[in-house]
């Protein structure tokens, strides 16, 4: 159990997340914070008060604009930013959100130098590049949360086409968080049967084709992006380095030539414990595989060049 984790951002991800920390009691305290006054405050004590429903210990608390309250974090989890609105694409969102994560991840790492960062915020790989200029960290301890998520609807879609236990699947995903995403079915395996074995490659493509386009699905759907998924998809990043699981997973990650990718933010596998990312894995890939991981780099690497193009880390 870690004394403090902080989320910044107490919108449905913030919350979300928070509250499913809490539930698996992986901190003494979460604090949330938030911009507008009182919500975080009254989301926090919203969620304390499920702690004897729910059986948990974690202390939940709300802060508006209040660093000082973060001080002495282990982990901060930062979901600040708009979310995508019908028509939008995630790009759409890097100026607005680039100045909010800058600032952001300035006062978070002001009153908790140590912390490992966790980046919720869209343009998911942008914002990371963004967050890890403004930390001035090791690149080990600031990595981006999508590959859980985007996993995560990979493989309840493929338990509802085989209906099956969606706890049997496991797979991996490549690339950034948008179109250019590469679900691998080669590495997708359901209680050890490989999935191409199950499905054909008719079934499987859809599969594919719905889990890059899975966030629009939802915007389309609510007017407004997804929180359960994605929250979830944090806390369970949080978890696994607050009792330094070293597990795999899928994470937005600097890479300095694994894949031949160079100083572009990119989902890999990595290994997470308490260090953060203990380690990134490089898999065997075909030509066809590689291609779409180059073709996803590149336009990760257009929209840094975008952030760059801002000038705001003078
Ligand atoms: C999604 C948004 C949060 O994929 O990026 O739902």
């Amino acid at each position: 159990m870690m004394k403090k984790i902080t989320v910044i951002g107490a919108g449905n991800v913030g919350a979300t997340c928070a509250n499913v920390i809490a539930n698996k009691d992986l901190a003494r305290e979460v604090v949330l914070v938030d911009i507008k006054e009182g919500t975080a405050e009254g989301k926090a004590l919203d969620i304390w008060q499920t702690s004897s429903i729910l059986n948990f210990n974690t202390r939940v608390t709300g802060a508006t604009n209040d660093y000082l309250k973060t001080k002495g974090s282990g982990i901060v989890v930062i979901t600040s930013g708009l979310p995508r609105k019908p028509g939008m694409s995630r790009d759409d969102l890097i100026k607005t959100n680039a100045l909010i994560v800058k600032e952001v991840t300035e006062k978070v790492i002001k009153y908790s130098p140590e912390a490992i960062i966790i980046i919720v915020s869209n343009p998911l790989d942008v914002m990371t590049y963004c967050a890890y200029k403004a930390a001035l960290k090791d690149e080990h301890k600031v990595f981006g949360m999508a590959g859980i998520l985007d996993t995560g609807r990979y493989k309840a879609f493929i338990a509802e086409a085989l209906k099956i236990s969606p706890k049997d699947i496991h797979s991996m995903l490549l690339g950034g968080h948008g179109d250019t995403m590469v679900p691998l079915p080669r590495y997708t395996s359901v209680g050890g049967i490989p999935v191409t074995e199950l499905l054909n490659k008719e079934e499987i493509d859809k599969i594919v084709d719905r889990t890059r386009k899975g966030g629009g699905e939802l915007v389309n759907l609510m007017g407004t992006s997804a929180w359960y998924a994605p929250g979830a998809a944090a806390a369970q990043m949080v978890e696994a380095i607050v009792d330094d699981q070293q597990r795999i997973f899928p994470v937005c990650a600097k890479l300095n030539g694994e894949y031949g990718v160079k100083d572009v933010f990119l989902g890999v596998p990595v290994k997470l414990g308490a260090n953060g990312i203990e380690e990134i894995i490089e898999l065997k890939l075909t030509k066809e595989e590689k291609k779409a991981v180059e073709d996803s780099a590149a336009s990760v690497k257009s929209m840094m060049d975008v952030l760059d193009g801002m000038n705001i880390f003078e």
